[in-house]
């Protein structure tokens, strides 16, 4: 038999003959009894219980002390990268695998992105790379390090958790602690994940997380920010209502500030959500179990898994093609379409995208291989979902 035909046996084998998307939302919780609160509430935008609620409930889950709900992962980056300082003609560190929201984020902040490659194990930054690269390529005046060849302050890094895989943090934490960079994790795919006990995003100083429809829990559109800081936490909760000041009547800012609280409306989607994560980690386990045993009788394909030191929410399931090309990895593709499995790819990378072509890189030949390798299955809640457990 062919590959193609072999992965879409595999992926039937264990998720069945019907279609299936990539990732679909499960509702089955408080979600319309909460979402009938609010609107017979009439607290439908930014002020409301559910907002207060939500944010609570992130903390607990994620063990961080502060967590500020915006109205997308997107903006929790971007709102994160200007509440830390980050300026004008800064470098930012980042993987050239990652959703294009990472990158726009440092536009936003009016920095600039700084490709780095990833490992094709975790699919997260490569510290060994990392490391040899900032050493060639920084001179250090004062406390803070510069690039040697656009003369411009590197000032922070964003290490991405792809697919709530947990990158290798540890080494990314010591090599940034040596260059003075601040680190913001993007954990927008990684609510649930974890590495020695500690939850994804609160290794950084900040970590923000995604509540997107794809997402391990949705509130349709949405993102938080986890701190540990509370004058970040502050700052960035000031920041992101508008800079207004607390009066009973008066309408005063005191700084140009970003109109991304999260709605109560959408709070009270993700409160619902929230309380059923463990059973959305369960079962997203025993999918990624079925996929160990399945994929394991091909030969030219090997299983994205999560480090030992590391408990991923297994929110994406990928497989890695041995040898491959993009011909190769394209005829899976439009074979599973056909057969109503929509797969996907993961991201091009960014610094090929015709607007990030002329951005700072490294060589980026992992992320090459990754991106004509790698190939997204079928991850949904609902396949091993077991409301009782
Ligand atoms: C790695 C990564 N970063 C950032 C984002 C941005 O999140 P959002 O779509 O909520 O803006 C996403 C989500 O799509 C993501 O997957």
């Amino acid at each position: 038999m062919s590959l193609p035909v072999d992965i879409i046996k595999s992926i039937k084998n264990v998720v069945g003959k019907q279609k299936h998307h990539l990732h679909e939302p499960l509702f089955f919780g408080n979600e319309i009894k909460y979402l009938k609160k609010t609107i017979a509430t009439n607290l439908v935008s930014s002020v409301g219980p559910f907002v207060k609620k939500f944010e609570d409930q992130i903390t607990k889950f994620t063990r961080s002390k502060y967590a500020i709900s915006v109205i997308n992962g997107t903006e929790a980056l971007h709102l994160s990268l200007v509440a830390c300082g980050v300026k004008n003609n800064d470098e930012v560190l980042v993987p050239t695998i990652t959703f294009v929201g990472t990158a726009n984020a440092i536009v936003y902040s009016g920095a600039i992105p700084h490709f780095v490659d990833s490992e094709t194990e975790t699919l997260g930054i490569d510290p060994l790379k990392l490391e040899k690269y900032l050493e060639k390529i920084t001179i250090k005046k004062g406390k803070f390090y510069f690039n040697k060849k656009t003369k411009r302050r590197i000032r922070a890094i964003i290490p991405v958790h792809v697919f709530g895989n947990i990158c290798q943090i540890d080494r990314i934490l010591k090599i940034a602690k040596k260059y003075n960079l601040l680190v913001i994790e993007d954990a927008a795919e990684a609510l649930g994940s974890f590495s020695k006990n500690k939850h994804a995003g609160t290794f950084g100083i900040v970590g923000c997380i995604s509540f997107n429809g794809n997402k391990i829990l949705t509130t349709g559109g949405g993102g938080a920010i986890i701190t540990n800081n509370k004058l970040l936490a502050k700052k960035i909760k000031h920041l992101s209502t508008t800079a207004k000041i607390n009066h009973r009547w008066e309408y005063i800012h005191d700084a140009v500030g970003y109109n991304f609280r999260m709605p109560n409306l959408n709070a009270a989607l993700g409160s619902a959500q929230i309380e059923n994560l463990n059973k959305f980690l369960r079962s997203k386990k025993k999918l990624f179990q079925r996929y160990c045993k399945e994929f394991l009788k091909v030969n030219e394909v090997r299983l994205i898994k999560n480090p030992e030191f590391s408990k991923s929410n297994n929110w994406l399931n990928t497989i890695f093609i041995k040898n491959s090309s993009i011909k190769k990895r394209n005829k899976v593709l439009s074979l599973a379409q056909k057969t109503q499995i929509f797969l996907r790819p993961v991201w091009k990378p960014l610094h090929q995208l015709k607007h990030f072509r002329s951005m700072p890189k490294m060589n980026l030949e992992n992320a090459k291989r990754i991106y004509i390798s790698c190939i997204n299955l079928p991850s949904s809640s609902h396949y091993f979902f077991d409301e009782k457990l």
